[in-house]
């Protein structure tokens, strides 16, 4: 049942707090140790392993861009993301010593599971990130972490992947602390860092109505974009993909830095322009970029943790989330992506828990 909510997606979105305490708290025990039972990679197995694969679908696939970031810079491992119905055609250099990591909700996406065997012909190690305990996904990979969202009925994921992120930074600090790129010192203290997240996506929660106002103003757009470098980048290709599938507004994210090989052409007056702006590092660079799309007209949103000074000068809105360690920020800054894909599919009037021509599960190639 839908709990008192007009719709399954925006139960889910409000579920993410709690879905995201079970994924998380109950892996951490009283010393902050991660206790990943079903993960049974030790030290010397992780030293075997030179490249990892990550390989999924949508909005697993966006998850799996997140979890190279996170494991490249934790485990300083070499890691590619390939999507599922790619990657039996692309060149595979994978063997014994790859780790391939599925990515599904369902466990049951049949691209996912076509590649999955190919996967599991070259021995390569399975890892599956999946929602669904038993699902052909599952049944069929070494180690498996469970995400535990619940059940996800609205067509247009949300607690799937914000809980696959969690997956992800588990798995990131992990790896990190078999191959003893962290010290054990670092490693307490990232894992501290992970369990403030349930409180934090609860805190960013209340951008909802910021959200609304925001949905009213691109309803009648014909298309808007995402900006954002790095992590931020990733997390607009989830927005993005959000906003198109329910809204049905042609929706593209860019990397910021790539707008003037090309991507500025589109920009007219009004057109809405979401950047996400979470990492230190990348600020002032996302900055002048968002300042080169509103010189063009657009209308500029930013989704920020980061309390930037003039902000009124680049951003029309701004959405202001909690501050968390950078590297976890995307699980927050995903949150107004959901609410503004949500709320412009009801204001133009959409089917927003079944959006036309689309199913839940994939289960054809
Ligand atoms: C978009 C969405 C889809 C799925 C994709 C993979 O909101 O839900 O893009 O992410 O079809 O599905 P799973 O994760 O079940 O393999």
């Amino acid at each position: 049942t839908k709990a008192g909510y007009p719709h399954f997606m925006l139960k889910e979105i409000n579920e993410q707090p709690q879905a995201i305490s079970d994924t998380l708290l109950r892996r951490i025990d009283k010393n902050n140790n991660l206790i990943l039972d079903d993960i049974r990679l030790d030290e010397d197995e992780i030293q075997k392993i030179k490249d990892i694969y990550i390989v999924a679908c949508g909005t697993a696939y966006n998850a799996g861009l997140i979890g190279k970031y996170i494991i490249e810079n934790l485990a300083n491992l070499r890691v590619r993301v390939d999507i599922a119905s790619e990657f039996r055609y692309n060149k595979q250099f994978i063997n014994e010593n790859t780790l391939v990591i599925l990515v599904s909700q369902s466990g049951e996406t049949a691209d996912t599971l076509a590649a999955q065997k190919l996967a599991k012909t070259k021995g390569c190690r399975i890892l599956s990130i999946t929602n669904v305990v038993g699902s052909s996904v599952a049944r069929n990979s070494d180690d498996v972490f469970y995400t535990l969202a619940g059940p996800e009925i609205a067509v247009a994921s949300t607690k799937a992947y914000t809980t696959m992120l969690v997956a992800f930074y588990m798995i990131g600090v992990e790896l990190a602390k078999l191959k003893q790129e962290i010290s054990i010192e670092d490693y307490h203290n990232i894992v501290e860092k992970l369990k403030k997240l349930p409180q934090k996506v609860k805190e960013t929660l209340s951008v909802e109505k910021k959200c609304i106002e925001i949905a009213e103003k691109i309803k009648n757009s014909k298309s808007a974009f995402y900006i954002g470098r790095g992590l931020d980048d990733s997390v607009g290709k989830e927005g993005a993909l959000k906003l198109k599938e329910i809204s049905y507004i042609y929706t593209e994210s860019f990397a910021a830095g790539e707008l003037k090989h090309g991507t500025i052409a589109l920009i007219e007056k009004d057109t809405p322009v979401i950047a996400v702006v979470t990492q230190d590092k990348l600020l002032d660079k996302t900055m002048s970029n968002i300042q080169e799309v509103k010189a063009r007209g657009a209308y500029t949103i930013i989704i920020t943790d980061k309390h930037i000074e003039d902000v009124k000068n680049y951003a029309d809105d701004v959405i202001q989330i909690p501050e968390v360690y950078d590297m976890f920020s995307s699980i927050l800054a995903v949150i107004p992506a959901q609410f503004i894909a949500y709320y412009t599919s009801i204001k133009k009037g959409n089917d927003v828990d079944k959006p036309r021509n689309l199913a839940k599960s994939v289960t054809v190639e």
